[in-house]
């Protein structure tokens, strides 16, 4: 660092100022060569949590972090690499038929995913219910994927992005996670060494998702939006509904299997929807479609000619896994309703919690997870239920199932009228 010392840098953003471009680049470069310790690091996140940075400053922080390491280079005059991100919820799946969709349309879509987080479950924790699925690319295999397929899902290289898996780390233990500007800059960073030329983020609010005011997931989808345009990246975000699950299947393998229902076809209306919306949001950004319902058809029939499907067979395969296994399934069980009326509300995240004490995910790092275990859930809010109905069938192992039913059905909330309906696309951002 030149003239301006680390304690003063944090001493500007603790008393509101606008950190300067190259205060931020000295900061952020120090702190992943080493030379800045953690603990100014940590002391710098907790003023930008508390004071919040302007749109120049995030777009600065992130560039830092995304040239941390390195960007993935892609043919100049081939097709366009088109990626999604997804700020998670319970049985969000839409990864799993985007990827291949996308790719049918000649796109290509390099993702790098992730684990699960707090309640939600992780797209790389899912595909690995599938036998001998690779989710741990290097990045030649990674590009060697995208070529030959046109699309990829796989976890990140310790060459993409280093800055933000430390500063990551960081944040976990000094409660500097729920930053707008932090955020922004973790998830950009990431998905820009990609290097894709348009990108769309589905921004969750609801009592699922990691942003559970809608105010604030509003605020993040801006900030995600912004920080892609200032990077030169077209972007765009849908706020969408997490209030209830995304289809009805949590869980690991039950969620792979209810994605290839959608790929062959089918699937629940309200998984469709999301994912054709997020899968318009890049057709027309790539102007590989002129209108959305230009775009609708297109991914329709790729969906009704089984194309999709083949191309998620052949990404299945280009990365160790076969698609055909019968992924194995712990026994089902019902959980009934213990009254009748409306229902009211769903505690998204208990339900997404009773999957993890079901070893579905993680209770501490390194956990093993039980791929076959999972809920389906068989109600919708506002729907009327009867004393005795099965609200929810549970994928469990039988001993299991009186430690873990109370919490499913605990999750939901039955009252004496039914609720105003939530839009499940709510805007649109970009
Ligand atoms: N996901 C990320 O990748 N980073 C964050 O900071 C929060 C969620």
């Amino acid at each position: 660092m030149s003239q301006i010392t680390p304690a003063a840098v944090i001493a500007r953003k603790r008393d509101g100022h606008v950190l300067h471009a190259h205060e931020i680049r000295d900061f952020v470069n120090g702190f992943t060569a080493g030379t800045i310790p953690d603990y100014q690091m940590a002391a710098l996140a907790m003023a930008i949590l508390c004071r919040g940075m302007e749109t120049d400053e995030i777009a600065c922080l992130t560039e830092t972090m995304l040239r941390s390491g390195m960007v993935l280079p892609w043919p100049k005059d081939g097709p366009a690499q088109v990626d999604k991100h997804s700020t998670g919820g319970i049985g969000d799946k839409s990864s799993l038929i985007l990827a291949p969709l996308l790719a049918c349309c000649g796109l290509q879509v390099p993702m790098i995913s992730g684990r699960g987080l707090g309640a939600t479950g992780g797209t790389l924790d899912k595909l690995e219910a599938i036998p001998g699925f690779r989710t741990d690319l290097s990045t030649k295999e990674f590009q060697r994927v995208v070529r030959d397929v046109g699309c990829v899902i796989s976890g990140a290289s310790a060459e993409l992005a280093p800055a933000d898996k430390k500063l990551y780390a960081l944040r976990d233990v000094t409660g500097t996670v729920p930053s707008i500007a932090l955020i922004t800059a973790s998830i950009m960073s990431k998905k820009l060494a990609e290097n894709p030329r348009a990108l769309v983020l589905d921004v969750k609010w609801g009592s699922g998702a990691f942003m559970k005011p809608i105010e604030e997931a509003r605020k993040l989808a801006h900030s995600l939006v912004n920080t892609g345009k200032r990077l030169g990246v077209m972007t765009s975000a849908l706020l969408t509904d997490m209030n209830q699950p995304n289809g009805r299947m949590i869980g690991n393998a039950v969620e792979v299997n209810e994605s290839v229902d959608m790929l062959k076809g089918g699937g629940p209306t309200d998984l469709i929807e999301i994912t054709l919306a997020l899968c318009t949001e890049l057709l027309l950004l790539t102007k590989t479609a002129t209108t959305a319902d230009e775009a609708k058809k297109i991914l329709q029939g790729h969906l009704a000619s089984g194309k999709a499907y083949e191309k998620y067979e052949q990404m299945i395969r280009a990365q160790g896994g076969d698609p055909t296994a019968k992924l194995p399934v712990a026994p089902a069980s019902d959980v009934l309703a213990t009254k009748s009326g409306y229902l009211t509300a769903c505690n998204n995240e208990q339900l997404g919690l009773a999957v993890i004490e079901l070893g579905g995910g993680r209770k501490a790092l390194g956990d093993k997870l039980d791929h076959s275990t999972g809920l389906e859930s068989l109600v919708r809010l506002g729907q009327k239920i009867e004393r005795g109905q099965p609200l929810a069938r549970m994928f469990a192992p039988k001993d299991q199932v009186a430690r873990v039913g109370p919490m499913i059905e605990g999750a939901w909330t039955i009252g004496d009228e039914a609720p105003a309906a939530l839009p499940l696309i709510v805007e649109r951002i970009g």
